[in-house]
């Protein structure tokens, strides 16, 4: 069911009617579930995997879309019309996140479109191609650090211009918490490091109005992780699985639904590392 198309709905075992002018609770709890309804929410990297799964679950949940992409507009389609089967607005924005020029022109083509930004996930991110220390270049280190940390920053910065009252949620990773597999980079634990600490920062400037955590998450079954050897990522955790994108998009509601928690970092990594 999508929670803001049908006037009634299950709750604990039970159907409740919203159109029954008798029954106060159904019309609480159905306020409730509807929080992110009509929101306007930006998501970074949406073409595919986690952010598609983010994208779709803002859909579902009747918040109205700006889907980032950088290179892959066929795929950033089929985001978009995912989202659009849940009757909400969609615009597609192409901006490399790690160029100020393209993520102001996005902000602005979002905020043209749908009057603000409540909601922005800044999920854009890449692995680099070295994971051996010795192998990563400058320009390899540059690239990883400007898209997954500045490129999280700016796009944050250029939000704030136009964002009073909202949320943030950055994608970071177990591999910024000291969670390591051979597959990461320095660069890469690097950054993501960096984005958990950026997510602190903010979280204590931006409070009370706005409101930053963060997810970080394991290891996921998408694209990224296309070349790496799954069984053995499965035998590193307590659940013996991979994440699936939505069990990040599931984390990432959480925190959106939620109006009294920031500055925190949400590890969803089948129990690879307890803290
Ligand atoms: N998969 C995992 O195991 C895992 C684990 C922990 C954290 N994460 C984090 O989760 C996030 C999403 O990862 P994923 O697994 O879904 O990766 P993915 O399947 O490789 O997708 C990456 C997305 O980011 C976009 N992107 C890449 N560079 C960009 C740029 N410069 N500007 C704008 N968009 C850009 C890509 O779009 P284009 O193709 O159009 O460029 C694509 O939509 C990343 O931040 C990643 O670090 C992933």
């Amino acid at each position: 069911m999508n929670g803001h198309q049908s006037p009634s709905f299950e709750f604990q075992g039970t159907i409740l009617d919203i159109n029954n002018p008798f029954n106060m609770k159904a019309k609480i709890l159905w306020g409730l579930r509807m929080e992110l309804k009509g929101k306007v929410a930006l998501v970074t990297g949406a073409s595919r995997g986690i952010g598609r799964a983010i994208a779709i679950a803002l859909a579902e949940k009747g918040c109205n879309i700006g889907i980032n992409y950088s290179h892959d507009e066929k795929n950033a389609r089929l985001t978009e019309n995912l989202c659009r089967d849940n009757g909400v607005k969609t615009l597609l924005v192409k901006a490399d996140v790690s160029k100020r020029d393209e993520v102001r022109r996005m902000v602005e083509q979002v905020v043209n479109e749908f009057g603000r930004i409540d909601i922005l996930v800044n999920n854009a991110g890449i692995l680099g191609e070295h994971s051996n220390p010795l192998e990563i270049t400058d320009e390899e280190w540059d690239r990883v650090l400007s898209v997954n940390l500045k490129g999280a920053f700016i796009v944050t910065q250029e939000v704030l211009k136009y964002m009073k009252k909202g949320k943030i949620v950055n994608i970071a990773s177990i591999a910024g918490k000291g969670g390591i597999s051979p597959h990461v980079g320095a660069h890469y634990s690097a950054s993501k490091g960096g984005l958990i600490a950026l997510t602190f920062n903010l979280a204590r400037h931006l409070a009370p109005n706005i409101l930053v955590n963060a997810v970080a998450p394991g290891s996921v079954e998408t694209e990224m992780l296309a070349s790496v050897d799954k069984e053995g990522l499965k035998k590193l955790t307590m659940t013996g699985g991979i994440a699936k994108p939505e069990d990040i998009a599931k984390a990432v509601i959480f925190l959106l639904e939620n109006d009294h928690v920031t500055g925190e970092v949400l590890d969803v990594n089948g129990g690879r590392l307890m803290d």
